[in-house]
């Protein structure tokens, strides 16, 4: 009876099991893979919207290359410009110059008539705008040294032919008209139209 009461408690054969959660089956249920794929979604989204971005950019700049930036203010192709009296004999008027033509009222020694024409601001060369030199009588283009008489007529650069010259008549009203929707070159033998010289 003794021996059987100082006996130690027997051992239980196993320790009862803690409880471990069951491991996930798929991959999907790793909470990993849960923000994972939520990051991956934005991602995605930011992605797409810089994509949207440069797609919209690109496609401006595009157009900007089919329609580029034109002034909005086109000068207007017939003007009257005042009456015939307003030009000094034997000057060059510059008034036009800003809507693409000079004046000269008196004697044009490339016709033999005495009047009023207009003078094209548009170097036959490239197209650059010539300044007038009183002091020399002259035209003389800024680009590459073209040259031109006061009637128009190129005489050192580069310049092919003389500058043209534009319809001028008397409107209704008695004022001078020009309308530069009608050119005349002297190398056509043009100058002598009727209505490429004004004359008064
Ligand atoms: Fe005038 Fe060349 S554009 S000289």
């Amino acid at each position: 009876m003794d021996a059987l009461a100082d006996s130690p408690a027997p051992e239980p054969a196993n320790p009862p099991a803690a409880s471990v959660p069951a491991p996930p089956r798929f991959v999907s249920e790793y909470p990993s893979y849960q923000v994972s794929r939520r990051g991956f979604l934005s991602w995605l989204a930011v992605g797409w919207g810089a994509f949207a971005a440069s797609g919209a950019a690109a496609g401006g700049a595009f157009n900007r290359f089919l329609m580029p930036n034109l002034p909005l203010y086109n000068p207007p192709m017939v003007l009257k410009v005042g009456w015939p009296d307003a030009f000094e004999k034997d000057k060059v008027d510059e008034r036009q110059k800003p809507n693409g033509f000079w004046l000269r009222r008196g004697f044009d020694k490339a016709t033999g008539r005495t009047g009023i024409y207009a003078l094209s601001t548009t170097c036959t060369h490239l197209g650059c705008t010539p300044n007038y030199l009183s002091a020399e009588q002259k035209f003389k283009c800024p680009c590459h040294g073209s040259g031109f008489y006061e009637t128009g007529i190129n005489f050192e650069g580069p310049a092919p032919r003389p500058l043209e010259r534009y319809r001028i008549t008397l409107a209704d009203d008695g004022q001078v008209m020009v309308d530069k929707g009608r050119k005349f070159q002297q190398e056509k033998g043009e100058w002598m139209d009727s209505e490429a010289f004004l004359a008064i």
